[in-house]
């Protein structure tokens, strides 16, 4: 039998956004016992019907009163953006612990004071849901690559690419400008693929060449706004045009450390790639592939032997990627057991203490991110290489 995964008496949790992927979080939390108490949402009348589909006991009207309630011990940020900053902060200095969805926040000048602050809460843990990083098999690129079984790291390669808002009137509150970088697939889809190369090559991007396009220079804007993921205007509401800055798609030339280069690509108007993240190594030694479609598949390539493909399978994971998977070989684990993963790794730390390296991403992860997205957009501008500052 491996380790628990029900903790004991972890702190009760309130939701801060009940949209698309505020339940998914209600979801795994429960999973691992964590209760989650309360929810947020722009008005307690949008977030009153979500909390009984969800079963979720009390409703908050605002954030104020969710950082008073004796009962919360952390809260996890599933609102938009440019939110997310001063949400983090509050409930930081309330003494909550953290877990804010990607991106941290919309600035590095932001996401710098919230790693400073956190820094200033060491008892409280603060972390970043990049929750690819627990799909068992990126888990296991990742050993793979510590362990030196790819020899030296030479490209990390690939993509991530969607459809949902391929046509006009695909609208949603991404396709707004943020009012710092303005970047949107980048900053929604592309960090997740950085996170992502980032955590399984062990090597940092220092260095960015992009190139970014906005395929719809107008897009029809539902009066009253349009849900995440719900298709066109499905609803037939009335439209009115908007003039859209935000790119559609993005391709960035990527420099990272110890001499590793790599390329990928962002695009939201890719039809029949409903949410697909695609990711190749190479090494001197051999190659790896992922691709977020088949979640269960890992490619290993070689230039002397035959080339395989590896089935998640407990029984043969490495010993450090076994511990993210908790089903046989066979019985699928995806999208919503990523998030259990990374609640897990999150919760177990809280109950050690908050002592030792975290094992998910943290809040200096998600700044990372966002100095590579003000470089991107830099970069895009200026038509050139752009550093990433340190
Ligand atoms: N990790 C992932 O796989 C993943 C997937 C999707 C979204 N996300 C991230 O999650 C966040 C939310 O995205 P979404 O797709 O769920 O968006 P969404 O629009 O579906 O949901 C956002 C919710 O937040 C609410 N909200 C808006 N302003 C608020 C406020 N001031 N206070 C409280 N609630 C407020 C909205 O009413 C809505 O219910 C974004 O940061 C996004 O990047 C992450």
């Amino acid at each position: 039998m491996g380790a628990p995964y029900v903790l004991t008496n972890p702190p009760k949790v309130a939701l801060i956004g009940g949209g698309f992927i505020g339940p998914v979080h209600a979801e795994a939390l429960r999973r691992i016992g964590v209760q989650v108490a309360g929810l947020l949402d722009i008005t307690p009348e949008k977030a009153r019907p979500q909390a009984e589909r969800l079963g979720i006991p009390r409703v908050y009207s605002t954030i104020e009163e969710v950082l008073a309630d004796p009962e919360i011990g952390a809260v996890h940020l599933a609102s938009p953006n440019n939110i997310h900053f001063e949400h983090a902060k509050a409930a930081l200095e309330a003494g909550k612990h953290v877990l804010c969805e990607k991106p941290l926040a919309v600035s590095s000048k932001e996401t710098s004071e919230l790693v400073k602050l956190a820094a200033k809460h060491p008892m409280q843990a603060a972390g970043v849901n990049y929750n690819l990083r627990f799909y068992p098999l990126a888990q296991e690129m990742h050993a793979r690559v510590a362990r030196g079984d790819l020899g030296r790291i030479l490209t990390v390669t690939g993509s991530y690419t969607q459809d949902w808002l391929l046509m006009v009137d695909d609208y949603n509150w991404r396709v707004e400008p943020d009012g710092h970088t303005n970047l949107r697939a980048i900053a929604d889809i592309g960090t997740h693929w950085m996170d992502l190369a980032q955590f399984i090559t062990g090597r940092h991007i220092e260095k960015v060449n992009a190139d970014l396009a906005t395929f719809h220079p107008e897009r029809n804007r539902p009066v009253g706004g349009a849900e995440t993921f719900t298709g066109p205007n499905s609803t037939k509401k009335a439209s009115e045009a908007v003039k859209i800055e935000t790119e559609d798609y993005g391709a960035v030339l990527l420099h990272l450390s110890q001499g590793a280069r790599g390329v990928f690509h962002v695009n939201q108007m890719h039809g029949g790639r409903k949410n697909r993240l695609y990711l190749e190594v190479c090494g001197t030694e051999g190659s790896m592939v992922w691709d977020s479609e088949s979640p269960e598949l890992l490619w290993l390539g070689r230039r002397g032997a035959p080339n395989q493909i590896m089935n998640r399978d407990p029984a043969i994971l490495s010993a450090e990627a076994g511990n993210f998977s908790h089903y046989p070989g066979g019985h699928a684990e995806g999208f919503p057991d990523a998030f259990k993963q990374l609640d897990l790794a999150f919760y177990t730390f809280i109950q050690n203490g908050c002592k030792g390296t975290p094992n998910f991403p943290t809040f200096a992860d998600g700044d990372r991110e966002v100095r590579i997205c003000e470089a991107i957009a830099d970069s895009a501008k200026a038509k050139g290489w752009v550093d990433v500052k340190e």
